[in-house]
């Protein structure tokens, strides 16, 4: 890090905002997205031949993570919970493939949960199958899934990478044991190497790992160790994520003592050493929060300025549009994104009745299009080329966002961009508050002010 970020900057920007995993935001969207427009926009993708990605999302985790922010149901280790919601998520996969209308190409699967491995192997098996017959899966193409290193077996990731699954990822968080405590996830170091050899074994092209700073008890030195001992594992990928503290949306939270937090210095500080350590261990920063190894796919989309961000966070994209099935599950298509029913009853009474389990989405507007793009290219690539802007748009980027240039201006005193004529470059400085740079873009914010509902931007 050549400029030092100063505690003014810090506390100038450290306000709630949006992490962009999507633009609109999630609280923009709303129950005007039902399933008979959902349906509509998947026969008109079934007359295209678009290409898919296909996110599958398996709730279940045998023990709530104090910390954790996704959508999760906890259960007992026991078939008899997959077997329920697979029936139901097999009859939704088959609504969904009927109204496209024929079998769509799937180039990116990925499963996430919750813990997609609470799946027994052979409802995995099932599961890959199901998916195959309704879809055109690409085997070539990127399989993926999110594994939890507690309990995932060997012979589940022989089974997984037998069937054509080529990217782990898994939740490591942090080796230390207080943070462990605290967050009531203990996966020491043995246990995570263990998995992490038997990926290697089984040759997973890609094993990534996700890490969490911002968590109660964590400091500077606990943290080194943890990522000294990652570094030893060389996983390809990393997600090194803020620490995300909803407690007005994931109760559970409540859990966590906030005086155990690092403060917002402490945060950062965290993370840029984290950061620098990366660095110096061969791999290059990706975007906002994502290292890779030089030879991972996701540092050649980043350098190509192939990188995209959905819901799972950074993403290397290689399909036209975004499905999602199973509960609370998110998809993008025909410029609308569309969220399941986030309660498991109702989303398994919705789909015995025959609906797609339809609860909220957006279709953007032109504005929300155009303000999409440039949040992605600045969440992405940290940069937005107005003259890409004005040949996509037919618009002059300056004047369109006549009423950001306000913004734009303090971004580029506070030393968060450099502007040309041509260009806006986020600095060196800039990319660790490019949550706020994106901020001044958001045309809901501007009418909302700054939001609350959202975790903090540092
Ligand atoms: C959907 S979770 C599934 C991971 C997997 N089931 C496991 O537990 O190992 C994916 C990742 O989201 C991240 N995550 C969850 N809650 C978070 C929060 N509140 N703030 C930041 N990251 C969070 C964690 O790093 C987690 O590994």
């Amino acid at each position: 890090m050549t400029v030092p970020i100063d505690k003014s900057t810090i506390l100038k920007y450290d306000v709630q905002g949006p992490r962009y995993t999507s633009y609109p935001t999630a609280p923009e969207w709303s129950a005007g997205v039902t399933a008979a427009v959902y349906k509509d926009k998947l026969t008109a993708l079934g007359r295209s031949d678009k290409t898919l990605s296909l996110y599958v999302h398996i709730p279940f985790c045998e023990k709530l993570c104090y910390f954790c922010a996704c959508m999760k149901v906890i259960r007992p280790a026991d078939e008899k919970y997959g077997e329920e919601y697979l029936t139901h998520l097999f009859k939704e996969m088959e609504l969904v493939a009927s109204a496209i209308g024929r079998k769509q190409t799937v180039r990116q699967l990925h499963w996430g949960g919750g813990t997609p491995t609470f799946l027994s192997e052979g409802q995995m098996q099932r599961l890959l199958a199901k998916t195959c017959e309704l879809f055109d899966v690409d085997l070539t193409g990127e399989i993926a899934i999110e594994v939890d290193p507690r309990t995932v077996t060997a012979s589940k990731l022989k089974v997984l990478r037998e069937r054509g699954f080529n990217r782990v990822s898994m939740g490591v968080q942090d080796f230390d044991d207080s943070v462990m405590d605290a967050v009531n996830r203990h996966q020491p170091f043995e246990l995570v190497k263990n998995v992490t050899d038997s990926c290697r074994a089984l040759k997973f092209e890609s094993v990534n790992f996700d890490l969490i700073y911002g968590l109660p008890h964590q400091t500077r030195e606990t943290f080194q160790d943890t990522v000294d001992q990652v570094i030893t594992l060389k996983p390809d990928r990393i997600a090194l994520y803020s620490f995300a503290y909803v407690p007005w949306l994931q109760k559970h939270q409540t859990k966590l003592v906030q005086d155990d937090f690092p403060n917002t210095d402490a945060k950062l500080d965290i993370f840029l050493l984290a950061r620098q350590k990366f660095l110096d261990s061969g791999y290059q920063a990706i975007a906002m929060d994502h290292f890779a190894l030089k030879t991972d796919e996701m540092a050649r989309a980043f350098n190509e300025r192939r990188l995209f961000r959905n819901f799972m966070g950074y993403t290397v994209k290689p399909a036209d549009e975004y499905l999602g099935v199973g509960v609370s599950a998110i998809g993008f298509l025909e410029n609308t994104f569309v969220q399941n029913i986030k309660a498991l009853p109702e989303y398994y009474k919705a789909v015995q009745q025959g609906d797609l389990p339809v609860e909220r989405g957006k279709e953007l507007s032109e504005d929300d299009r155009i303000r999409r793009w440039v949040i992605l290219q600045l969440m992405c690539h940290f940069s937005v080329d107005k003259k890409q802007f004005c040949s996509l748009f037919d618009k002059s980027f300056d004047e369109y966002f006549a009423l950001e240039q306000g913004h734009l201006a303090h971004c580029v005193e506070d030393h968060l961009v450099v502007e040309t004529d041509d260009t806006i470059e986020v600095t060196e400085l800039g990319q660790f508050f490019i949550r706020n740079v994106c901020m001044g873009f958001d045309a809901y914010l501007r009418k909302d002010g700054v939001s609350r509902r959202f975790s903090r931007t540092v």
